[in-house]
């Protein structure tokens, strides 16, 4: 049972095929969580234990004399301020009386067949027979806030989900200061915290740091979940790698600002917890009034990074992503941004797609620039109206045109902001997002409209409309190319202003779920400067975003191999681009570009009309052989079998069909010397017993995982091998 309740002791046990989770309501009504873990059958409450600590308080209902029990040591649920915990804490408030104690306790519980939804925001789904929900009803009695912790338990994944409802049935307003998502608390353990830090150009790159006494946490104050800090971490134990050490993985399913905070205390316990940023949040609460956490979703391996990373991916593909492309194959595109940037014209768009049809390319993206004035940064942002003069006629005949040579047609928006210099701005100035009597604070020369509206959604969402009702549109790149700052609302009142980055983010949930109901068959790549809003949330949506604005290979072996933690490669968008590299200056060698792209949706950005006949022959081959082999890229498992944040040599990666008959392994180069080691690679993945034919030989699995295979030498650094094999 996936979901138990042992009514003698009060425990839930929250089962998945491989894991444990459980939870005990104790005798004052507060929530422990006792274990989270390989799986078990025994009650584990034997593990909480009772002392007199000193300077750790104890509540009332312990009595003057009893000194034993204490919040401050005790593993908890959902732990909030004001209850003798000192630690980091999930919920901070402020009542009415000015009091910032809330004391929650148990009320009644639910288990539920299926997956609890949460309305207006993204959640993990499954179908009934694939998941049950437990809800623990929680209330102060003093206030009446009352909390509903949901859990969803996806067994086959090794999944479990969580998120948070407040109803507030007091008669007064309570605001809420913090409402994080989720708590974990690991009572014994030292655990490196593991996360995902970068910038524009280099998001995601793999950090770790071991335990320290105290508070560490990383997050986004920017709006959105950022380039700098991904809202994914691993808390793993000390020495972990790939296939061995215990880890538990939680993966923020929000686009917005975050907060994932640990702490290692004084009796070394670790919590560890995620949500919402609290910095600028700052909700109130009428009577009746709901507010809804967003999901957290948790998983945990005894067996490494792998195992953890295959639960993640599969979670995210089959149960985040959402419509016919998750398993449909998605077109090999080309985008016209790095090959034209704002200076193009209908004509030469056409030339672009005239070349790439030659090639076997199948979908063209017609990149920023193509409405409105917009023929630089300046302008035009929210003008979604095509500029028919630089595309010599109607948008609906390029399509055409694009369409007859046997090509997709994929646009460009970027919908959540404004330019200055645009007829949206000049006719709703308060729309976008700024204080009166302040010089806005502008960052790529445009404004963020305030999406927390919904008429500014309604209009935006006409525009859109009108484009994709008025040609033939395959696909939407959505871009978002600042962080949010004068976040103000002119239509939300002065003590609502910290609801609005919050409802902000819920006005994009809601235009894009418009959008993929009104046109199911839209591909929808997201995008924010490349990889600065890469989130589960977002997937829900558009189960693709474009990983980074750096296309330099080497670079993206770095930003791949972080992004992989997490994330399906059927969500990195990847492409060829030409060198030497825009972003970096360095040039690779055209084989080594496609070998990274295909660890993504795969396409190219760059002029065709630059590259010489033998690269061409070369793109007819890699589109041939990605066609090939997208299956097993989209549904195969992914191994990483190199670290290149450590300084490997190489970086090496390598897909196994979930069957185990066929692999993929790529193998790229990323330095050299004279007279070099030899290099090896030993594959992970596949049937020790079966034997493959892998180049000219014939070996076992055992032998390809346990000996390894030779790296050719290579000539040069940044060389590429990649060796597609099958079972024989
Ligand atoms: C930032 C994106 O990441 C780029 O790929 C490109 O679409 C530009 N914006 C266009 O302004």
């Amino acid at each position: 049972m996936p979901i138990e309740f042992n009514h003698e002791r009060n425990i839930f046990s929250l089962n998945t095929k491989n894991t444990t989770l459980q939870i005990k309501i104790d005798r004052f009504g507060y929530l422990l969580r006792l274990y989270y873990g390989p799986a078990i059958q025994d009650p584990a409450d034997y593990i909480v234990r009772s002392d007199d600590r000193s300077f750790s308080p104890n509540p009332g209902d312990a009595g003057l004399d009893d000194r034993t029990f204490s919040l401050d040591f005790l593993p908890q649920e959902y732990p909030s301020r004001g209850t003798g915990d000192f630690r980091i804490a999930c919920l901070q408030v402020q009542n009415a009386d000015g009091s910032t104690s809330c004391d929650l306790r148990y009320v009644s519980h639910e288990i539920r067949d299926g997956k609890y939804e949460i309305p207006g925001l993204p959640a993990v789904h499954a179908t009934a027979d694939r998941a049950e929900t437990l809800v623990i009803i929680m209330e102060d009695r003093r206030t009446r806030l009352r909390l509903e912790l949901f859990y969803g338990v996806l067994s086959e994944r090794d999944v479990i989900t969580r998120s948070v409802r407040i109803i507030n049935r007091g008669s007064d307003t309570v605001v809420l200061e913090k409402a994080a998502s989720a708590c974990l608390d690991l009572i014994h353990g030292r655990y490196d915290f593991i996360h995902f830090a970068g910038s524009h150009n280099g998001e995601r790159y793999f950090e770790k740091n071991s335990a320290m006494k105290g508070v560490r946490s990383v997050g986004s104050k920017r709006g959105v979940s950022s380039h700098q800090h991904n809202p994914f971490i691993i808390l793993a134990e000390e020495g972990a790698t790939e296939t061995a050490g215990r880890c538990y993985g939680l993966a923020f399913v929000w686009s917005g600002d975050f907060l994932a905070e640990t702490e290692f205390d004084q009796y070394e316990h670790t919590r560890v917890v995620l949500g919402i940023h609290p910095d600028e949040f700052r909700y109130p609460l009428r009577p009746n009034e709901i507010f809804l956490a967003p999901e957290v979703i948790m998983s945990f391996s005894a067996a490494g990074f792998t195992p953890l990373s295959h639960n993640f991916h599969k979670t995210i593909l089959y149960n985040v992503c959402r419509g016919e492309h998750v398993l449909k194959k998605r077109p090999v595109l080309i985008n016209n941004w790095e090959a034209t940037y704002f200076d193009f014209t209908g004509d030469k768009i056409l030339s672009i797609a005239e070349q790439a049809s030659e090639l076997g390319i199948e979908m063209l993206v017609l990149d920023d620039g193509w409405f409105g004035n917009r023929n630089d940064d300046f302008r035009g942002l929210g003008d979604w109206v095509a500029n028919e003069k630089k595309l010599g006629g109607p948008l609906k005949d390029l399509v055409k045109k694009i369409n007859e040579l046997g090509l997709k047609f994929g646009i460009w928006m970027e919908p959540e902001m404004v330019s200055e210099d645009s007829d949206l701005y000049r006719a709703h100035p308060d729309w976008a997002l700024t204080i009166p009597g302040k010089e806005p604070i502008r960052s790529r020369s445009q404004l963020a409209l305030d999406f927390s509206r919904k008429e500014v959604v309604d209009n935006i969402f006409d525009q859109m409309c009108a484009i994709f009702d008025s040609a033939d549109i395959d696909y939407l790149k959505w871009d978002m190319n600042r962080s949010l700052c004068d976040v103000w609302s002119a239509a939300a009142r002065s003590t609502e202003q910290g609801t609005v980055r919050y409802r902000y983010v819920l006005g994009i949930y809601d235009l894009l779920e418009r959008l993929i109901t009104r046109y199911p068959r839209l591909l929808i790549e997201g995008c924010c400067g490349g990889g600065g809003r890469f989130d589960a949330g977002m997937m829900y949506y558009t189960p693709q975003i474009w990983c980074s604005d750096n296309t330099d290979a080497i670079d993206r072996i770095f930003i791949q191999h972080g992004t992989s933690f997490a994330y399906p490669v059927s969500a990195v968008g990847s492409h060829v681009s030409s060198v030497p590299n825009h972003q970096t200056g360095r040039s690779v060698n055209f084989d080594t570009r496609a070998t990274v792209a295909m660890a993504g949706t795969f396409g190219y950005e760059l002029d065709l009309s630059d590259l010489t006949a033998e690269e061409k022959e070369k793109i007819k081959q890699q589109v041939k052989d990605y066609n090939k082999y997208w299956r097993l890229i989209r549904t195969g498992d992914y191994y990483r079998l190199s670290n290149p944040a450590a300084g490997d040599r190489l970086a090496a990666w390598l897909f196994v069909s979930e069957d185990g008959s066929e692999g993929l392994l790529s193998v790229v180069t990323l330095s050299t010397r004279g007279n070099p080691p030899y290099d090896f690679v030993r594959l992970i993945g596949l049937d020790p017993k079966r034997m493959y034919r892998f180049e000219n030989r014939i070996l076992s699995g055992s032998a390809l995982m346990n000996v390894g295979v030779p790296v050719p030498q290579a000539p040069d650094e940044y060389q590429s091998w990649q060796v597609h094999f099958h079972a024989v």
